[in-house]
């Protein structure tokens, strides 16, 4: 798909049916993330896949009420990641975010939804698994086929004239 065709397609989508997503499908989320770029190509990310048995319990530490056949959770680490010397900026969540729009304009050409969760309850979810602990975990991204369309807030954006200037 040409790509502001796909960027204007892409809506958060908050309802999905039960349809479960194809293993390929999943797999190719995962390409389009492997092929983001990162500072230094450091690579400070991780994505953890929940599904099947473990989706409940996860969602209910998350405290998430978003309902889906599958979840991906990026996460960044700073140890990782390229630092800027001057004012000692860490590049880490910015990586992830670079990541985590590809899995969306991805899921998007797939046919399927996802919304970008960034309300949860991050620290109960390092409590109860070990190996996000080192990790900021930036989003938390439902997956499957949409059962409904864009909110009222897809279309609330500002002017153009209002985001762009010439410095
Ligand atoms: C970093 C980030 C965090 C977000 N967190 C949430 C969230 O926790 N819950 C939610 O319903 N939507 C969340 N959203 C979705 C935004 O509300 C949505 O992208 C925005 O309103 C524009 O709508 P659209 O994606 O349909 O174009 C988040 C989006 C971004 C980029």
């Amino acid at each position: 798909m040409e790509f502001l065709t796909l960027a204007k397609n892409r809506y958060s989508c908050r309802k999905w049916k039960d349809t479960p997503v194809e293993k390929e499908k999943l797999e190719k989320i995962i390409e389009a993330a492997v092929l983001a770029p990162t500072g230094c190509n450091y690579q400070p990310w991780k994505i953890w896949i929940v599904q099947d048995a473990h989706k409940e319990e996860f969602r209910e530490t998350a405290k998430i009420r978003f309902e889906a056949p599958v979840y991906m959770l990026v996460g960044a680490k700073k140890d990782e990641a390229w630092t800027r010397e001057y004012d000692d900026w860490n590049i880490a969540d910015i990586d992830a975010a670079i990541v985590a729009t590809h899995m969306i304009l991805e899921i998007e050409e797939l046919g399927l939804g996802t919304v970008w969760t960034g309300h949860f309850d991050a620290p109960a979810l390092k409590e109860k698994y070990e190996v996000l602990k080192d990790y900021s975990l930036i989003g938390i991204f439902p997956i499957g086929y949409p059962d409904k369309g864009p909110s009222h807030l897809h279309d609330k954006t500002k002017e153009v004239t209002d985001l762009v200037s010439d410095l």
